[in-house]
């Protein structure tokens, strides 16, 4: 008969496995919603987490709740659109000497029907949810190819798998695939660097981007789409990411894990 393991060595198994100590992460978009429960994840698995987004208050307002956390939280406000937002998180990635995983969930909707939607629209959406991910990834490189087990984990969306059963999602689900396509190619070409790269793709949650839809008549229908008749909740899809970000999915990469209540099931 094998030994049974004490609750203190199985302890240590699971955190050589998922423990984050140690470990430098950036994680965009996360003065709300999916972004700061990702980043409250990874800081109670004992990371070190840079924080990015524009509402500089939000971002304070999270470090200060995470302050009895094992890890941190450390403010950094950019906008991701421009260089300027870019040459800030390089600069508090250098000032912590590293970066081991990045969570580019940064993003945005506009809504506009394929051909009623201006030019303008579509290029900001593009912009920030897919061409702003790339740059990103690309000034993090050094630090991620450094680093023992680097991990990019690029938030997409079922309509980065799927098409949108609501109209108007052209410049979205356009953004959403292309991430995908962006996160197969990282995982390729950065595989030498033992870097790897995985998307999630969530469903339904209720959060700033989403909480009229979800309040609206329309969510009814939305629900039923659901093969578990319910929208997720942020705390649902932290434990994914944390698998992603973590040492123990070594072996795990290119792939776009769905958490969405089954929705890409049907
Ligand atoms: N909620 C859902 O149902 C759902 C489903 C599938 C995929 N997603 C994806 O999940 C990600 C997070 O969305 P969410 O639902 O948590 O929505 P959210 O609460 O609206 O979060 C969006 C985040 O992006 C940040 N952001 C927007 N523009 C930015 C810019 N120019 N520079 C830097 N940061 C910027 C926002 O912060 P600031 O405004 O402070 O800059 C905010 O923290 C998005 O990529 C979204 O597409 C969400």
């Amino acid at each position: 008969m094998g030994k049974m393991a004490t609750p203190a060595q199985s302890c240590d198994y699971l955190d050589a496995l998922f423990g984050q100590s140690g470990r430098t992460a950036v994680v965009t978009g996360a003065s709300s919603g999916l972004g700061a429960e990702m980043a409250r994840v990874l800081a109670s698995a004992g990371g070190d987490v840079i924080v990015v987004a524009r509402r500089e208050n939000r971002l304070l307002e999270l470090a200060e709740s995470a302050a009895d956390l094992p890890g941190s939280i450390t403010p950094c406000a950019a906008d991701l659109s421009g260089d300027d937002g870019l040459t800030a998180v390089a600069a508090a990635v250098s000032e912590r000497g590293g970066c081991d995983v990045l969570v580019a969930n940064a993003g945005t909707v506009e809504v506009g029907k394929v051909e009623s939607m201006d030019d303008e629209s579509f290029s900001r959406v593009l912009e920030l949810n897919l061409t702003s991910q790339w740059r990103l990834s690309k000034t993090l490189f050094p630090w991620l190819a450094k680093s023992d087990a680097g991990r990019v984990i690029n938030i997409s969306s079922i309509y980065g798998i799927l098409g949108p059963v609501r109209s108007g999602l052209s410049a979205y689900a356009a953004s959403k695939h292309g991430l995908v396509g962006l996160t197969r190619t990282q995982a390729i070409e950065w595989a030498e660097q033992g870097i790897t790269a995985n998307a999630i793709a969530p469903g339904y949650f209720p959060t700033e981007m989403t909480e009229q839809l979800l309040a609206s008549k329309a969510a009814q229908r939305l629900r039923e789409l659901v093969p578990m008749a319910r929208f997720g909740t942020a705390r649902e899809l932290a434990p994914a990411l944390l698998f992603l970000a973590s040492p123990a999915s070594s072996y795990v990469t290119g792939t776009v894990l769905p958490v969405d209540g089954g929705w890409s099931t049907w």
